[in-house]
């Protein structure tokens, strides 16, 4: 089996208009993502962190997320509904609640969900989540959003303290390019002090 971005960018588009929009899109990425090798032949293999667009709209975004080896992403919300299936490696997901009344609009752990190769999840429009890959590996995942993921208004919390800030899109793209250059950084270092053979 093939597959073919522009009908599945169709197929997520034509399910916007049924009943259940979100468990429509959520049963075309379990398909897509339960044949990896004809997915990788076309996103490609999962080998440097990044958010890749492959169909950014106001109504709908389908983006190809790699996340690095041990990489964790600060708890954010989407404020639209969102399907992720991994097709490579896990994600972790911790999810998050507002504390009641607080005035520093904090938020506190509520659940989590670990999503291996193979696995879809819908997130919820008021979803706030936070990511880890766990694994020594990149995780690869498609991940579909009801809008347009780079321009929607949300938030994000601060690891530290957990108070709500506005989401700084180009800071967190920028994290997964850090997590590169730390890549790069230890490759580099490992290939100096590799040990000199003896002949
Ligand atoms: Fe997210």
């Amino acid at each position: 089996m093939s597959f073919d971005l522009e009908t599945f960018i169709e197929s997520c588009l034509s399910s916007l208009k049924s009943e259940n929009p979100a468990r429509s899109v959520s049963e075309l990425v379990t398909e897509v993502i339960s044949d990896p090798e004809a997915l990788i032949a076309v996103v490609g293999k999962p080998e440097r962190a990044g958010i890749t667009k492959l169909y950014v709209s106001e109504s709908l975004t389908i983006a190809n997320v790699v996340w690095a080896p041990k990489m964790t992403l600060l708890p954010h919300n989407h404020n639209m509904w969102a399907v992720i299936g991994v097709y490579e490696g896990r994600e972790d997901n911790i999810f998050w609640r507002r504390v009641k009344d607080d005035t520093n609009v904090r938020i506190e752990a509520a659940g989590a969900k670990s999503l291996a190769t193979g696995d879809t999840t819908v997130l919820g429009k008021s979803i706030i989540h936070s990511v880890t890959n766990p694994t020594s590996i990149f995780t690869g995942a498609i991940h579909v959003y009801d809008g347009n993921f780079f321009e929607k208004e949300r938030s994000e919390w601060d690891p530290l303290d957990l108070e709500e800030k506005p989401y700084d899109v180009v800071k967190n793209l920028g994290l997964f390019e850090a997590e590169n250059t730390i890549l790069d950084l230890r490759k580099a270092d490992s290939l100096t002090k590799a040990p000199f053979k003896n002949s």
